[in-house]
């Protein structure tokens, strides 16, 4: 019998609307495995110490730049990491000149280099409001940090403790709910008809509890949010092969080097800009629904963020089993590059 399966697909080039870049030797080394497949991608502010204001946005943009191959057309979006002494004054100016495209909210203490974060939601409000004056996007690491709150109920109970009081407050603030990892978070952003999405990555499509802790611990695996039982996967798979607009990709790629995560206390992070896009595909044509493949990683996000889609586009080819190197050299030690744990048949062509 034929196989009716397609063996290529063209989609308009994917952003990454969620990706960890880090500085110098590090930025260097990643910046061109995001820069390969993604046209635009929202940076994330974590760096020691962290992106808070406009002027910290606008230089780091500049080392961003200065970091990608020759001719490359990679565009950072720019976030800035909110803080109790944000400047409303100075959020609105980023916004306004083009500087700064969201501001990232870490809980105090959430994960990593989020020291700086906040503590108490009420002190963050005027910024809030004039976010919501301007239409900015406010993205939202979704995990309370009590420490007897078990880990894996962080993420419910944020959004009831905390993000439910913020919208309900500031009801006009556009909210981008990073990295979703729970059928609790699907449920709420597909309950809130407006001003509410959410990014998932490419490990939380693939990966459950189990991965990490049966058979042995696995440090690659291990990020934040960590990744949750199998039923909560099965409700992240369905949002975003759905085609649903309010969900689109964030890799959340985070690299660590190897020997960074690999001791007693390992940092948290999954390094996947190599082989999103290999892993993507095998993963909604599992689904069946490859067809949503470019909504869910080339046209939701910018129609959140208000943006125009990509203009070229990308081919995607299905063969023999494509391999990636198992990890790369930076000049910060080597990081490890996510293993999907199945044979990848998709690549993306020249
Ligand atoms: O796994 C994670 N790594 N989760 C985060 O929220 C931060 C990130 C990092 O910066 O390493
Ligand atoms: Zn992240």
């Amino acid at each position: 019998m034929k196989d009716l399966r397609p063996d290529r697909i063209t989609i308009r080039r994917p952003d990454d609307w969620h990706l960890h870049l880090r500085d110098g030797a590090m930025l260097r080394a990643v910046a061109p495995e995001s820069a390969r497949h993604f046209g635009r991608a929202i940076i994330m502010p974590n760096l020691v110490p962290p992106v808070v204001t406009a002027a910290q946005a606008e230089a780091y943009r500049e080392r961003i730049r200065a970091a990608l191959p020759e001719g490359s057309g990679f565009t950072p979006l720019m976030t800035l990491y909110l803080t109790e002494d944000t400047d409303p004054e100075d959020v609105r100016a980023a916004h306004r000149a083009g500087i700064a495209t969201a501001v990232k909210l870490y809980p105090a203490g959430a994960t990593t280099n989020s020291a700086s974060g906040v503590r108490d939601f009420d002190k963050v409000r005027p910024v809030l409001e004039a976010m919501a004056d301007i239409g900015m996007p406010l993205c939202v690491h979704g995990e309370v940090t009590d420490s007897a709150i078990d880990i894996f109920d962080r993420e419910a109970v944020f959004i009831d403790k905390v993000l439910k009081p913020i919208r309900r407050k500031t009801p006009e603030l556009r909210v981008v709910m990073e990295h979703v990892t729970t059928a609790d978070a699907v449920d709420y952003v597909r309950d809130s008809p407006r001003n509410l999405a959410a990014t998932i990555t490419t490990h939380h499509l693939i990966i459950n509890r189990n991965h990490i802790l049966a058979g042995g611990i696995k440090p690659h695996y291990y990020c934040l949010p960590v990744a949750k039982r199998e039923r909560h996967r099965v409700a992240l798979v369905q949002a975003a092969v759905s085609g649903d607009p309010r969900f689109f990709l964030g890799t959340d790629s985070a690299p660590h080097s190897d020997p960074a995560k690999l001791q007693p206390c390992g940092c948290a992070g999954i390094f996947t800009a190599p082989n999103t896009m290999s892993c993507l595909a095998e993963v909604f044509e599992a689904a069946g629904r490859l067809n949503h493949l470019e909504a869910f990683a080339s046209l939701n996000g910018p129609r959140f963020y208000r943006l125009p889609v990509n203009e070229d586009t990308i081919t995607l080819v299905r063969g023999e089993p494509v391999t990636y190197p198992a990890r790369i050299e930076t000049g910060d030690g080597p990081v490890t590059v996510f293993d999907p744990g199945f044979a990848l048949h998709w690549r993306v062509e020249d």
